[in-house]
């Protein structure tokens, strides 16, 4: 798609040269000051065709004295970024099967566009085209739209331009995770997911990617992330991609995404309805990877890393099974009362991982629990994290990208229910709290750093006749990051030294106890 931004104003609007041309009004700014485009506004609303209502829309064929050919008035319910897409995802809805190849969007005089809306516009254009066709060649061939032209005001034309440039890299995310989310699980493997960061490694020369293969991680004694691929016979891998966007000696923000290529719950299967859609338990993964394609583009200077524990969840003879006790890189032994509460297991492998690069944050991401559907439907993502500042700053990114996330609590007592007799925690709650009690399990191998966790169990794909993956939550998290490298010394940093002292004796506990976890992960490799 080709974005374009151009000025024009009052009598200038009904002669903007485009196939189409959209007009978005509020009930408070109705007005463009062109006389044309003001009277047929006027005659619509008293016809009772159209009001300024958010919904509401009006196609107008060929009408007299505008220069585009077709014509749809659109209402919203304010002038927010959030109602501008919302109008403007309903004119394309008009125009896209039409033969229109350029639409222009206009606005009523005195709605102003910021950066903002323009980003929104672009991921708007993104859901009224995107089709996926890659096991589907019977999907409908791409419409007749190539290019759009946002119309604004001298005043706004440099907010926009920017919002259109910043909203293509996120849109160019947004798809990266989205078709890998709806990929079938025998085409999105673990391989997969690695082919895939090593392309972004080829073609964008601040990405770099690691894959790591099986034996790289008994090495690293990753105990817990392997028992989950026990009864795969697709191999893991473990990713880990570099966003290098600032000196070195900068902290980095740490992305870990959960990335289950196929969740059948394992031993403990889950029910057959509706199992196809955990070929999207690797949503939390594709959201990584839509983040480092945004940022490729974007460039914002801040060091970011991604960190992708990925392998399949199934049943065999060779399986984990319920009440089995494995060593995670930590040191910690878990009894794995339940397989299908996996992607604990692999994620918190990588967050001890995390720690060698002593991060500024670390934010995971996961598909992690159903309860949190539960709890927050498909509208917000869970968010959890004992530190205010980084929370704050998560809710406030998902709010300007609109891809928003709901605080949720974590106090440690929520962790009395992950108690064991056999092992030093076990890997589920009971059904109560359950997601606040996944976020708490993942909180025992986070205490290094400042710390966040997405559930994106909910928001990483609808179901229904919508089925397929949303590219969420790669709008926030790109937002955060760019929020962050434009915060200078605001920007969130590590934990003071002094923190990492008092818990200097828990991390030293666990680094000794670390040979016992690879010894451990070898032996349950070759058994
Ligand atoms: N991938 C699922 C979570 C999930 C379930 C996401 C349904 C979206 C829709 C996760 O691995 C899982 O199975 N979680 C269990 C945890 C339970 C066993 C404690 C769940 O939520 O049922
Ligand atoms: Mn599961
Ligand atoms: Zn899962």
């Amino acid at each position: 798609m080709d974005y374009r931004s151009t000025v024009a104003e009052g009598p200038a609007l009904s002669q903007v040269n485009a196939d189409a041309l959209l007009l978005v009004l509020t009930p408070d700014l109705a007005a463009t000051g062109d006389a044309v485009l003001d009277k047929l506004v006027k005659d619509a609303i008293s016809a009772e065709d159209f009001a300024l209502k958010a919904g509401k829309a009006l196609y107008i064929h060929r009408p007299a004295g505008v220069k585009a050919a077709r014509l749809v008035l659109l209402g919203a319910a304010d002038p927010k970024a959030k109602s501008y897409k919302s109008a403007v995802a309903k004119g394309l809805a008009q125009v896209k099967d039409l033969g229109a190849a350029h639409v222009a969007v206009a606005a009523a005089k005195g709605l102003t566009l910021s950066a903002d809306h323009a980003k929104a516009l672009v991921l708007g254009v993104l859901d009224a085209t995107y089709v996926y066709r890659h096991t589907k060649p019977s999907a409908p061939k791409p419409g007749a739209l190539k290019k759009v032209t946002v119309v604004s005001s001298q005043a706004d034309a440099a907010a926009v331009k920017a919002g259109l440039q910043q909203g293509q890299a996120v849109a160019e995310g947004v798809a990266l995770a989205r078709e890998l989310g709806n990929l079938p699980g025998n085409y999105c493997t673990p391989t997969h997911l690695g082919d895939e960061a090593k392309r972004l490694s080829r073609t964008f020369k601040h990405v770099k990617a690691e894959v790591l293969d099986r034996r790289a991680i008994e090495k690293l004694g990753m105990g817990s992330f392997l028992s989950v691929t026990n009864g795969s016979a697709q191999p893991p891998r473990f990713i880990i991609l570099r966003y290098d966007g600032a000196a070195a000696s900068q902290a980095p923000v740490v992305l870990v995404g959960k990335g289950i290529t196929f969740d059948t719950g394992g031993i403990s299967l889950k029910p057959g309805a509706g199992m196809d859609e955990m070929k999207f338990d690797m949503g939390g993964a594709a959201s990584v990877l839509g983040t480092f394609r945004a940022l490729a583009e974007l460039k914002p200077k801040l060091n970011v890393i991604g960190l992708i524990p990925t392998c399949e969840n199934m049943p065999s003879g060779t399986a984990t099974k319920p009440g089995d006790v494995v060593t995670s890189m930590s040191g910690q032994t878990i009894e794995v009362l339940n397989t299908d509460a996996e992607g604990r297991l692999i994620l918190c492998d990588a967050l001890t991982y995390a720690e060698r690069f002593k991060p500024a944050a670390v934010i995971d991401i996961a598909t992690l629990t159903g309860a949190c559907v539960i709890a927050l439907g498909n509208i917000h993502s869970g968010l959890f994290s004992a530190d205010d500042q980084l929370a704050d700053a998560l809710l406030a990114a998902g709010l300007q990208a609109q891809d928003t996330a709901w605080r949720m609590p974590i106090d440690d007592e929520y962790g009395e229910a992950l108690k064991s007799n056999f092992a030093d925690l076990g890997n589920v709650g009971g059904r109560e709290g359950g997601a606040i009690t996944a976020a708490v399990f993942l909180s025992k191998f986070t205490k290094a750093y400042r710390w966040a966790h997405l559930d994106i169990a909910g928001s990483a794909w609808k179901s229904g006749g919508a089925k397929g993956g949303t590219g969420r939550p790669v709008g926030l998290l790109t937002q955060f990051i760019l929020n962050q490298a434009a915060a200078g010394k605001d920007a969130i940093a590590p934990l003071p030294k002094k923190a990492d002292k008092a818990e200097g004796k828990a991390v030293a506990g666990k680094t000794a106890r670390r040979p016992a976890a690879k010894k451990a992960a070898a032996k349950a490799a070759k058994a």
